[in-house]
This record gives structure tokens, C-alpha cells and sequence, in this order.
């Protein structure tokens, strides 16, 4: 347990992952480091109240109910095989190096765009961000500044009254986008099974309202995306060949599995911890009584990097999370690793999540060679600053044409 005079008391055991984010009555979300929407409303994830937070969520856990997922899946196989497709145009002539990280993030946003607004952000087709993912990214730069000022609350209302148009602007344009795009997809009325089709099928009376709703599916699509070993099991579970690769065939492979967790591990896509207020007496974490007023978290990624949490905590060894792994990671405390929380308010999207990382990977390693570009990769990889999600840094590869 460890505090600071600022920020929230911050917990390592992996008890305190049930006392602090299960509890019941919920413990409400700390109102310091995240904001409002310019409509003064906040999204789902960032919504204070569990009445409020539980309104909200019975809604859009429609739109990842098993039926949704399953008709949905036709989208991570168009988006995975654009990007399979976009990266052989690019090492037709040979060995070519790319920002295998930059190239993610195309794909899982255009397959965002695509569930949320029924357009994507053809990030794929230009090989390149979108100006309102641009956009996104630069505001929560800037947006960090505000929340530490919520700290000092003199301060906080100051700078607010003097916060320059043009950041108002900026996050005013952002939003205004979301609305825009979210009323043509009405008008439009598509049949087709995206996110907003099963939020307002299933938005009755005292559901969600439209500022709501906006803020929500902005988090939404930045929530979805932005996360993202050429393999003796791969190989043998899809002989090599894409199109081999669904959902069923790499559902079950334990090594790209293990990947995965440890890559989450090394660097979790939220960071740092998501602090809770104690909002009663007589509330004990891992057994010690905790004062009413207090805030508490667990901050995942100095949990997973600790060494008495994992052997060689800082290397990647994906063995450490196989069920025969070597004897010597008997001692990692893995029930620490929590990458999509517990409780009421833990991720909705964890299993498109599995099902569109092992499809991506699958896919690339059925279709290249692949090598780290050493050369060019700066620093350690882990080694980011982190705002409220970890800083984008690239991640070179080689990759060299299958076929
Ligand atoms: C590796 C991928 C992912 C990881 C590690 C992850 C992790 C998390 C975590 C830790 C939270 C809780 C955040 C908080 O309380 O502030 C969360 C919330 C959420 N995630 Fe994910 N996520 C991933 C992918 C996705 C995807 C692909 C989607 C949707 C397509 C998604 C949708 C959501 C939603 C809607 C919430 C809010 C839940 C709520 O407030 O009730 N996530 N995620």
C-alpha cells in the first residue's frame, strides 16, 4: 500500500482488485482525471455514479451480447485481411519495414469506425491516422494538464476560466464529429448488426440520452482500438494460409494466448490505476480499515512489472503463462494480471478484444516472416509516458512475403 498526498492510495494485492473495484455497494469513480464531455455530460466508462454507470451499461452491453459478437465477426475478417492484403503490396518487392504498431491501429479503428458510425475511418486504404483520431489524441495530451489542476481546486476553476478557445474548440470539434457521424448513421438507418444498431434497438424509456450516447461511442471508439513470433502452433492450426485463420482455429492455441497476456502485461493498454472513492466508514482493502474520503487503486503496470509479482518482470517470456511453463515462473503471482478489471464496471469488450488480437496476429504471421527491425526500434519498447493510456511509440518490423 503506498500514498501520496495527491493522488490515490494504491494497493498490490490481488485481493484489493475485489475490495476496491467489486465491492458491493459499488465504490463511485473518483471525479479527479477524467472530464466531461463539452455537452457536460460523461461516457459511460467515466460515470460517476453506479446508478448512472449501471443505466448506461445495460444499454450498450446489447451491442456485445454473443449474437452481436457473432454477427459482427465478418468485420474483423474484412479489416484483418485488408491489412494482410495492404502489407504485401508493401514487401512484393522483398523485405520491407513497417510501424507494425501504427498498422494496428489502422485496423482496429477502421473496424471501430465501421461498428460504431457504419463508415470507417479507411485508415487501411491511406495508411494513415484519420484527422479526428489526430485530433483525439493531441486533446488528451493537452487534457492531462487539466486534470492535474483538479487536484488543487482554487487552481482548477482558474485555469478553467482561462483555458484558450482554441483547446475549447479542439474538444468541442471532436464531439461535434461524433454527433455528425452518429446522425447520418441514423438517417441512414443501415441493416446491419453494428453497435448502434443494438444501442438504440434496445435504448427505452430511462435509457440512455443522446449527450450520452455521444460521449459514450467517442470513448467507444478509442476504448476499441490503439491496443493492440512466427509460430509452430499457428502454422499448424491454419497450414499457412489466412484465409484458414477464424475465429474458431485460433480461439484455442495456448502459445498465441500466452503472447498476448505477456505483451499485455509488459505494457497494459490502462496503465495506470482507476481510482475509486471510499464513500462510507467501516471499508477494509486486503483487510486494513481504510479512511471515508480515501482514494484507492491498483495501478496495473507497476503491479506487472514488480519483481516480487514476476520472475524477470521486466523480459517477455510468454512461457510464464503456458500451463506446463517452466518451473521457474511458479512464483509469478499472475492472479495480479487483471487487463480488463474486475466488477461492475470491467471491460465490456474483452472478448471482441481476444477474438480480434489472435485474428491480426494469426493473420500477419500466416502471411509473413516476421523480425523486429532492431535497428530502428529506440529504446525499450515498455519504456512510455503515460497520460491517461500509454503514449503511442512505434514498433518496427521486418517482414518478408510468405507467398
Ligand atoms: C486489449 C484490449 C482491451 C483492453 C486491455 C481493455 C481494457 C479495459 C479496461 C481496463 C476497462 C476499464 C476502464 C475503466 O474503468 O476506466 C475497459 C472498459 C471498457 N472497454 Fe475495454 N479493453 C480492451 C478492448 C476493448 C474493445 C475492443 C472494446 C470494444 C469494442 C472495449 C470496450 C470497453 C467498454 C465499452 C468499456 C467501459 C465499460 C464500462 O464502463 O462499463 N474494450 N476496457
Amino acid at each position: 500500500m503506498a500514498e501520496s498526498s495527491t493522488g490515490p492510495t494504491t494497493y498490490m494485492k490481488v485481493s484489493a482488485w475485489r475490495d476496491i473495484y467489486a465491492c458491493q455497494p459499488e465504490l463511485p469513480k473518483s471525479a479527479k482525471g477524467t472530464l466531461a464531455a463539452p455537452s457536460g455530460v460523461r461516457p459511460m466508462p467515466t460515470t460517476l455514479t453506479a446508478r448512472d454507470h449501471n443505466r448506461q451499461r445495460r444499454v450498450v452491453s446489447h451491442a456485445f451480447s454473443d449474437r452481436a459478437l457473432k454477427e459482427q465477426e465478418y468485420l474483423l475478417h474484412k479489416y484483418s485481411d485488408m491489412l494482410v492484403s495492404r502489407l504485401r503490396g508493401l514487401a512484393r518487392k522483398g523485405t520491407t519495414i513497417v510501424d507494425i504498431y501504427n498498422w494496428y491501429n489502422f485496423t482496429t479503428f477502421d473496424i471501430l469506425g465501421d461498428l460504431c458510425f457504419d463508415e470507417s475511418f479507411h485508415c487501411l486504404e491511406n495508411a494513415a491516422n484519420h484527422d479526428w483520431i489526430i485530433e483525439v489524441y493531441d486533446s488528451i495530451n493537452k487534457a492531462k494538464v487539466m486534470t492535474v489542476f483538479q487536484h488543487f481546486p482554487p487552481l482548477d476553476s482558474i485555469i478553467r476560466s482561462c483555458l484558450p478557445s482554441i483547446i475549447r474548440q479542439k474538444v468541442r470539434k471532436i464531439f461535434d464529429f461524433t454527433r455528425q457521424k452518429i446522425d447520418e448513421r441514423i438517417k441512414r438507418n443501415p441493416d446491419r448488426p453494428d453497435f448502434m444498431h443494438y444501442i438504440l434497438e434496445n435504448n427505452h424509456k430511462g435509457g440512455m440520452t443522446r449527450d450520452e450516447i455521444d460521449a459514450t461511442v467517442t470513448v467507444l471508439v478509442l476504448a476499441g482500438s490503439g491496443q493492440t513470433v512466427t509460430h509452430k502452433e499457428i502454422r499448424d492450426a491454419t497450414h499457412n494460409d489466412p484465409t484458414n485463420v477464424t475465429v474458431e482455429a485460433v480461439s484455442s492455441l495456448p502459445f498465441l494466448h500466452a503472447v498476448l497476456q505477456e505483451s499485455m502485461r509488459l505494457r497494459p493498454v490502462v496503465p495506470v490505476g482507476n481510482p475509486r472513492e471510499v464513500n462510507r466508514p467501516g471499508l477494509s482493502i486486503c483487510g486494513v480499515p481504510v479512511p471515508q474520503g480515501c482514494r484507492v487503486s491498483i495501478p496495473p503496470k507497476t503491479a506487472y512489472h514488480h519483481p516480487s509479482k514476476f520472475v524477470d518482470a521486466e523480459s517477455f517470456i510468454p512461457e510464464r503463462w503456458l500451463p506446463d511453463a517452466p518451473p521457474r515462473f511458479s512464483a509469478d503471482e499472475k492472479e495480479i494480471f487483471e487487463p480488463f478489471m474486475v466488477g461492475p464496471r470491467s471491460c465490456l469488450g474483452r472478448t471482441p478484444a481476444w477474438m480480434e488480437m489472435k485474428l491480426i496476429l494469426a493473420k500477419i504471421f500466416c502471411a509473413f516472416d516476421v523480425r523486429l527491425a532492431e535497428e530502428l526500434n529506440v529504446g525499450n519498447w515498455t519504456d512510455v509516458k503515460i497520460h491517461f493510456v500509454a503514449e503511442t511509440k512505434p514498433l518496427f518490423v521486418a517482414l518478408d512475403s510468405k507467398t
